[in-house]
């Protein structure tokens, strides 16, 4: 099967995707941006039109996050963190104020500039998985190395897949995985670029309770290993309490952030 064609024709569909294959592996961006924080959010608002008003969905978020933190966003079901999650990766683009990767403004960039700067930097699980449902485990995660132009992508593929405990389902296609294993699949792909910045929806939403723990243990494996940083909406205590600070939000707007001393990753 020829992995680049498919790329080509699947790329678009794929939100995290690099769209330009000139990109170094692990996201190396040079000495200027060692001191910028990672993410930065100023004012960070967005509204939807709804029939009968405008929802204001997140809400004049400030924060800063800086390398190798590990952050929990935390709140209620439909308090807005998957689409803050979204704005924070450049998924997404705000009705007002504006989110800062190492420094780049997300707004000066155009669609394909903030896939570009995603392919270099950035690893997203999302809550629904969004795998390409026409590709196998495997090629799933072959594809955001196939695009980026890295080499031993079935290695790679085959290594981290093997590390999630799906060494022996990595020729079958999403319909033929459990959600736990689609979830799996996900997180495996997210980490195979080895990111520098690790944006996580829930990754053990779908998990037993051991097959959580060994994805929290290799959530924070890269964290210290490779000063990953790490973003996470969770709904697991043991998940968020493992985090270096907490943020929670409730309609949209931040309303603590608390340090947790024992969590990793403190800035
Ligand atoms: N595109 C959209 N149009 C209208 N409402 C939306 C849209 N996206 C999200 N919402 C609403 O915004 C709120 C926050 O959604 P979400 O960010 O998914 O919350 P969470 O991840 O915390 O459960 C929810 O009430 C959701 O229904
Ligand atoms: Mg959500």
């Amino acid at each position: 099967m020829n992995m680049t064609r498919i790329a080509h024709q699947e790329a678009q569909l794929l939100p995290d995707a690099p769209a330009s294959s000139n990109v170094r592996p692990n996201g190396a961006t040079g000495a200027s941006s060692a001191n910028l924080p990672v993410v930065r959010a100023e004012a960070l608002t967005k509204r939807v039109a709804t029939a009968e008003h405008e929802l204001t969905i997140v809400n004049n978020v400030h924060f800063t996050v800086q390398a190798g933190e590990a952050v929990a966003v935390v709140g209620a079901s439909g308090s807005g963190k998957s689409t803050l999650l979204g704005l924070l990766a450049g998924l997404d683009t705000p009705t007002s104020g504006r989110v800062l990767i190492q420094g780049t403004d997300l707004n000066s960039l155009d669609e394909d500039g903030r896939a570009a700067l995603r392919g270099r930097l950035v690893g997203f699980v999302f809550q629904s998985f969004q795998l390409l449902p026409s590709l196998t485990a495997r090629e799933n995660v072959m594809l955001p190395l196939e695009l980026a132009g890295m080499d031993q992508a079935r290695e790679r593929a085959e290594a981290i897949l093997t590390r999630v405990g799906l060494g022996e389902r990595m020729g079958h296609y999403p319909r033929q995985l459990s959600g736990g294993e689609q979830q799996r699949v996900a997180i495996a792909r997210a980490f195979v670029t080895e990111p520098k910045l690790l944006f996580a929806d829930e990754p053990t939403g779908n998990l037993d309770a051991r097959t959580g723990q060994s994805m929290i243990e290799l959530l924070f494996e890269l964290n210290r290993e490779r000063g990953t940083t790490l973003i996470l909406v969770t709904h697991d205590v043991q998940l968020a309490n493992l985090c270096g600070r907490r943020l929670t939000i409730a309609a949209g707007e931040i309303v603590e952030s608390a340090d947790a001393p024992g969590g990793q990753g403190a800035a």
